[in-house]
């Protein structure tokens, strides 16, 4: 069996059994909170004592990220903005040998198979490249992106702000998804705003309620030119796109207006998304 993820000192093994019941989890979420302040603390204490030491040990944890970078963007514009919903994405924490980590098919595979997992199943790159490709988009930079919800295949949702620079390389991010799902939120450096935070389910009620949803699938039956349906929106409305973030499989929500594809070929999820992208940014004039 698995063993999912715990926070440090005296109440890991509660947080242990608790990881697995879904929205169970974030209900206590202003307790959680306090804990993952005193944890990050404690950690910048050892991460001072520890620093060049134990390298391979410390792999995959977080003790040097107080906090990531923020970008500049056109905020606070009062136009209709996109949202992104990435659906089922791979982000399981899980103890792998002495350190926690986020697991991924590449560095668990033998781990997985022990625990008769597929490995194909976990794919974090995916949810990756997914973000890059949302966040290094013109629309963001223009400001028009209003929020990006990420939803794991273990349930549990959490809100990543636009203005996040997410980190250039995997092993950052990943490091960044394991102290963000063991401590619940992220603050920018040197600030106390929350950059990615954990939040209750289910993602519906911080969707602007006069949004258009649109759900994506290579297996829709209506294929549409993305230019052309992006183009025939009201120009009141946020849009929500809704993306799957996993390897196999198709999204499933009740809560979509349409779902289309857009090509005839199964495209990742970062060309997909910068399809969209591209799309919005042609109908809204960012250049
Ligand atoms: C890596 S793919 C997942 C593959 C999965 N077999 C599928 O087709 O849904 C990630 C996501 O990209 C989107 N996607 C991929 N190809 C698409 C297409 N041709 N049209 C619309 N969305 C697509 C879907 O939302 C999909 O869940």
């Amino acid at each position: 069996m698995l063993r999912p993820c715990g926070i440090k000192g005296q109440k890991r093994k509660k947080r242990e059994e608790r990881y697995d019941k879904e929205e169970d989890e974030v209900e206590a979420e202003e307790q959680s909170i306090e804990r993952a302040k005193r944890a990050m603390v404690e950690e910048k204490e050892m991460a001072m004592e520890t620093s060049g030491k134990e390298e391979e040990e410390l792999e995959g944890q977080t003790h040097e990220m107080a906090g990531i970078p923020i970008v500049p963007s056109d905020l606070k514009t009062k136009k209709p903005g996109l949202i992104f919903v990435l659906e089922r994405a791979s982000l399981e924490v899980a103890k792998v040998g002495k350190s926690y980590q986020i697991l991924n098919s590449d560095d668990h595979a033998n781990f997985l198979r022990k625990n008769n997992k597929n490995p194909a199943d976990y794919r974090p790159d995916i949810v990756y490249q997914a973000l890059l490709s949302i966040l290094d988009s013109p629309v963001n930079k223009a400001g028009r992106l209003r929020a990006v919800y990420v939803k794991t295949d273990k349930g549990v949702l959490f809100e990543v702000k636009p203005h996040v620079r997410i980190p250039r390389t995997y092993k950052r991010f990943a490091g960044i998804m394991l102290q963000l799902l063991q401590q619940l939120s992220i603050t920018a450096v040197g600030k106390r705003e929350k950059l990615l935070r954990v939040i209750k389910n289910p993602v519906t009620q911080y969707l602007p309620v006069n949004s258009r949803k649109i759900g994506f699938s290579y297996s829709s039956e209506k294929l549409v030119k993305m230019n052309k349906y992006v183009a025939a929106v009201s120009d009141d409305v946020d849009i929500v796109f809704v993306v799957g973030a996993m390897a196999l499989g198709k999204i499933d929500c009740d809560y979509i207006d349409d779902f289309i594809a857009i090509s005839g070929y199964p495209l990742s999820a970062a060309w997909c998304i910068s399809r969209i992208c591209e799309a919005v940014a042609d109908k809204w004039d960012v250049l």
